[in-house]
């Protein structure tokens, strides 16, 4: 199965012709750069941690957040202004017998808020682990934004069995609908006993069947939802998501780890005989998320680590995002699949798995199934049966018996829509955004990882709906620390994002689209459809501006159709340098795109052809650049370096390189004893500079061959002794007359400070 994947990923085609989705971001954004210059914020409080759970109030403008021993209010606007916070520790008592218990008192004997949710117009329901006693209670947000209530009502604190896990580690999936609770969580203090759960509210408490590896079998809970299924709210039900040890995978092949999704009637009330304050229609279906191999063997994608419901406009009709891990040791890799509604209902009204007895395979079930048909809800819609107490007890016995369903849930278009494997990171939370731009809807994906970093994808399609190109536009480091990403929440009124971890809470705007550049083509060479060209900048689209101002193609990405008014060659920016014979010259130039591919052109003179830059051992091409080593008198003349990228191509530089001679610098040595040009003392710093190249300095080329064969760029900030970057971000200091010339010792090669100070005689430019 692994060798299958990796041949997968390392041929040219995936599945049906698809090429593997390129593993570079066309961005890179490190922390300190979103935090200076694109409105990161983030917020910590003393002595907490695990900010486990966010509950966004577009209303009231507040982000409700879940943390140890604390609950805060923060301001959706800004997350840094205005915090309100609620101390809710665990009482010592609790401590103390959890402490005796074995636990450790500081890190698991503390109370861990692991569920929020809004209950009425002015409380919300929060739980914590409570030093390993699970406790929940109401808390007051008032009903207007102005309101600045926020207090924790513990008068009437409840027992939060089955509802928080007991061990922080634990997660609890949980949603609240109308005044109940539905929960998948550990319900014992061992967290053996995994059950789905409903409490709160007037009805009586209800669960899945106890100690029946059929129904739950070593469970690890992800999400609950709840869809309705039709007009009538009797139809109404509840979907789990988890990930359990596999009972129908063949014994002797070890512990198999399957996706599942799992539904329920939302007025299930239990049977009459049997099954009595247990659900009726629990019924259960594989997830499936994988890659074709080569050789004809699937590989699976089985552990589910979150799930996103993306609503449209039918409330019954949502779209199930979710991210998924590979279970394997050795083989590291994380997709994303995304399912339908009708997809999902189709695999419950198929053939029940069905096991003769314990020397038996799971086969599909093809005697006559009773009526009515398991799953299905008491309701007017497609039966008599007004509640699942009627149910006749040979439906009962048949549920009771067949909780899974013989079919998987396959994603829509049968495979992941966005796949990347070998990276040294693993998908732990999704948000998705869905979008309008100039030529239809695109849902945008965020991806938390397990290193601290969001990835932004857009699936395209390519020439129809059905073939999509991922593109990965962002990779952003929201946590400083690296830590893995536990919540994620987004607001598409405000267009932000936040998300929790163990040591912050961060928010960051959903797009940045004057990074894309200063020029048409590179805006829409972005294909984000956050962004748009409106005549002078890359900006935010509007979908209801003026067609005439705006420039965008999230589809095609074709700048040749829509960026004809883009300046031409003549605006792209020139630079001097001077390379010494003999010595190596360093033409710097890197795309601000990390996925478009550079190319050199090399001019003679201005009436000269031109000619790709051919490599050699001499002309080396390095991440940043070009390196020229033993420059010749030959090499002088206009270098362009070009970007090409989605079958376009820019000029991004031009570069005009001097050589000066060894022996003499005609060039540069004003003939007779006039005052030189340049910069005074220049002959004294220009006999220190070959000495220097004769000599560097020790550790110096270490540093320059670090820059240059570095797979990683490093910061632009970071300068190195040799050569000077040649990048704008990254100017070496001017030369002003009088100026030291020892400055430029350390230098080779250089940019000149402006083109009067160059050498006298005549270039042919
Ligand atoms: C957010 O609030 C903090 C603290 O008041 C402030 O320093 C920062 O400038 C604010 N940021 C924005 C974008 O409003
Ligand atoms: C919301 O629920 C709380 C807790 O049950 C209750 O005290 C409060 O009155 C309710 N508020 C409204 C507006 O119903």
């Amino acid at each position: 199965m692994i060798r299958a994947l990796l041949l997968l990923l390392c041929s040219p085609a995936v599945g049906a012709g698809r090429p593997p989705p390129p593993a570079t971001p066309r961005l890179k954004l490190a922390f300190p750069e979103l935090r200076a210059r694109h409105g990161l914020r983030v917020y910590e409080l003393e002595r907490s941690c695990c900010y486990d759970v966010l509950l966004l109030d577009e209303e009231r403008g507040r982000l409700f957040v879940g943390a140890k021993n604390h609950l805060m209010s923060l301001s959706l606007n800004n997350i840094s202004q205005k915090d309100r916070k609620i101390y809710w520790p665990a009482p010592v008592e609790w401590r103390e017998e959890c402490n005796w218990a074995g636990k450790d008192i500081n890190t698991e004997c503390m109370n861990f808020v692991k569920i929020l949710h809004s209950y009425n117009r002015t409380h919300l329901y929060a739980c914590g682990t409570g030093a390993f006693h699970p406790t929940c209670a109401f808390v007051e947000v008032g009903q207007h934004t102005e309101d600045s209530v926020f207090k924790l009502d513990l008068r009437r604190a409840e027992d939060g069995k089955g509802k928080s896990p007991y061990d922080p580690q634990h997660a609890a999936a949980s949603v609240l609908v109308g005044e109940e609770l539905y929960s998948g969580v550990a319900t014992d203090l061992m967290g053996r006993d995994f059950t789905i759960f409903r409490s709160l509210g007037s009805r009586p408490s209800i669960r899945t069947e106890q100690h029946d590896s059929r129904w739950l079998n070593e469970p690890k809970f992800v999400d609950v939802f709840w869809v309705p299924e039709s007009e009538n709210p009797d139809d109404d039900k509840i979907y789990f998501f988890f990930r359990e040890t596999a009972v129908e995978r063949q014994q002797g092949l070890g512990k198999t780890s399957f996706a599942r999704i799992g539904q329920i009637c939302r007025n299930d009330v239990g049977g009459q005989r049997s099954l009595v304050n247990k659900w009726t229609t629990f019924l259960k279906a594989r997830l499936v998320c994988s890659v074709p191999g080569t050789d004809g063997a699937d590989t699976h994608f089985d552990e589910l680590r979150d799930v996103f419901l993306l609503q449209t406009r039918d409330k019954r009709n949502p779209l199930v995002y979710a991210i998924f891990s590979t279970s394997s040791s050795v083989f590291q890799g994380s997709a994303v699949c995304v399912y339908t509604m009708a997809d999902i209902r189709r695999a419950f009204l198929g053939p029940f798995a069905h096991k003769e007895g314990p020397n038996y395979q799971w086969v599909s079930y093809q005697a006559r199934v009773p009526y009515p048909r398991p799953g299905m809800c008491p309701s007017k819609t497609f039966g008599t049966f007004s509640s699942t107490k009627d149910f006749p007890d040979e439906v009962i016995q048949f549920a009771r018996h067949h909780p899974l369903m013989y079919n998987p849930v396959l994603p829509h278009g049968q495979h992941p829509i966005f796949l990347q494997a070998n990276t040294p990171h693993t998908f732990t939370r999704i948000a998705v955004d869905r979008v309008t731009a100039a030529d239809g809807h695109y849902d945008v994906l965020f991806i938390g990882t397990d290193v601290g970093t969001v990835l932004k994808v857009v699936s395209v399609p390519k020439e129809s709906w059905h073939n999509m190109e991922e593109l990965l536009l962002e990779e952003l480091q929201i946590f400083q620390d690296s830590s893995p990403i536990t919540s994620l929440q987004i607001s598409s009124k405000r267009q932000q994002l936040y998300a929790g971890s163990a040591t912050a809470v961060a928010q960051l705007p959903l797009h940045r689209c004057g990074i894309y550049g200063k020029a048409c083509a590179e805006c829409c060479l972005a294909r984000d459809p956050y962004c748009a060209w409106d005549g002078n900048s890359c900006t935010r689209y509007m979908p209801n501006t003026k067609r005439r101002f705006r420039r965008q193609d999230v589809r095609n990405g074709d700048p040749n159709m829509l960026c004809s008014e883009d300046p031409q060659l003549g605006s792209v920016p020139q630079k001097k340098l001077y390379g010494v014979e003999g010595s190596s010259a360093f033409l710097e130039c890197v795309p601000k795109s990390l996925q478009a591919r550079v190319l050199w052109t090399y001019q003679r003179a201005s009436s000269a052809p031109k000619r790709e830059v051919q490599l050699d051992e001499r002309v080396v091409r390095t991440e940043r650049g070009i390196l020229l080593r033993s420059v010749q008198h030959t090499d002088a003349g206009l270098y362009l370096c070009h970007a090409t990228e989605h079958g376009f191509t820019q000029p991004l530089l031009q570069l005009l390189l001097e050589v000066i001679g060894t022996q003499q610098a005609p060039g540069l040595a004003p003939a007779g004893d006039t005052e030189p040009v340049g910069p005074p003392g220049r002959k004294v710093w220009y006999r220190d500079f070959l000495q220097l190249v004769d000599h560097p300095p020790l550790g110096a080329m270490d540093k320059v061959c670090e820059r240059l064969w570095s797979r990683r760029s490093p910061p632009a900030r970071r300068r190195p002794v040799l050569p000077p970057p040649l990048s704008a971000k990254a100017r070496p200091p001017n030369w002003r007359q009088g100026e030291e010339p020892r400055k430029a010792r350390s230098r080779r090669t250089h940019e000149a400070p402006r083109a009067e100070r160059g050498p006298r005689n005549a270039s042919p430019w």
